[in-house]
């Protein structure tokens, strides 16, 4: 079956275009520019959506092979796109860009010029330092533009770590069981940010130059 016959083929290529297009651009499995430039990222979720209840039976019937290749593409698509996630977010430009712990991420809240990140573990890792009454980390001038961070380095804010138990931040500091980072991302960032914020207040900091478009949820990958 040739790939441009089925539109969830052609999908899937399209979102691994960007990595592979200099040298297989003339085997036709690719998308053409007039191809991405009708087609969006909607359009491409959409697709993978629909037939993601049946990729196990398919795979079942189409055998290793499509399935080996159909994983790869997957997994290369996700390298490619995952840093584009956090650039959507704006941060303080004085500050270095904080990065977000693999199997976690950050929830960054600025107002006036002070960033607050609230660094947050998966399901199943806990940080590898205590942090319990140590609820975010935050860059501005009081701190010569730079990251309360226990962490050498000064960018990586924490560390989640495999972990059975979730002992080692505040109870907000994990994301629930049946949410991961990415889901949150996906499907309920602005509960965590309105939480976070509330956090703030209940330190007593004053939240009314809070900048909502810097609000963001940034997963580490
Ligand atoms: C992408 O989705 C839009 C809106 O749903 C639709 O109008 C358009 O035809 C789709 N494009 C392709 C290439 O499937
Ligand atoms: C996760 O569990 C909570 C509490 O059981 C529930 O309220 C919430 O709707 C669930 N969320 C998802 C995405 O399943």
């Amino acid at each position: 079956m040739p790939f441009g016959s089925c539109p969830f083929w052609r999908m899937l290529f399209f979102v691994s275009l960007a990595g592979f297009l200099s040298d297989l651009s003339e085997t036709g499995a690719f998308a053409s520019q007039s191809d991405c430039d009708s087609t969006t990222i909607d359009n491409v979720t959409q697709s993978l959506q629909k037939y993601s209840t049946c990729l196990p039976e398919m795979a079942k019937k189409d055998g290793r092979d499509s399935l080996n290749r159909l994983i790869w593409i997957l997994k290369d698509s996700l390298n490619l796109l995952q840093p584009l996630q956090g650039k959507f977010c704006k941060h303080l430009p004085q500050c270095p860009q904080p990065i977000a712990p693999k199997n976690g991420g950050i929830v960054c809240i600025t107002i006036g010029s002070t960033e607050y990140c609230k660094p947050m573990c998966n399901k199943g890792y806990d940080f590898s330092f205590l942090r319990r009454s140590r609820l975010y980390e935050s860059c501005d001038s009081s701190t010569g533009f730079t990251w309360t961070t226990q962490l050498t380095g000064g960018q990586t804010l924490a560390v989640c770590e495999p972990s059975e138990k979730a002992v080692s931040g505040a109870e907000s500091a994990y994301f629930p069981d049946n949410s991961s980072c990415l889901h949150t991302l996906a499907y309920s960032e602005p509960e965590q940010l309105d939480t976070f914020l509330g956090e703030l207040a209940k330190q007593g900091i004053d939240t009314f130059n809070h900048n909502k478009e810097a609000d963001c949820l940034i997963c580490g990958y």
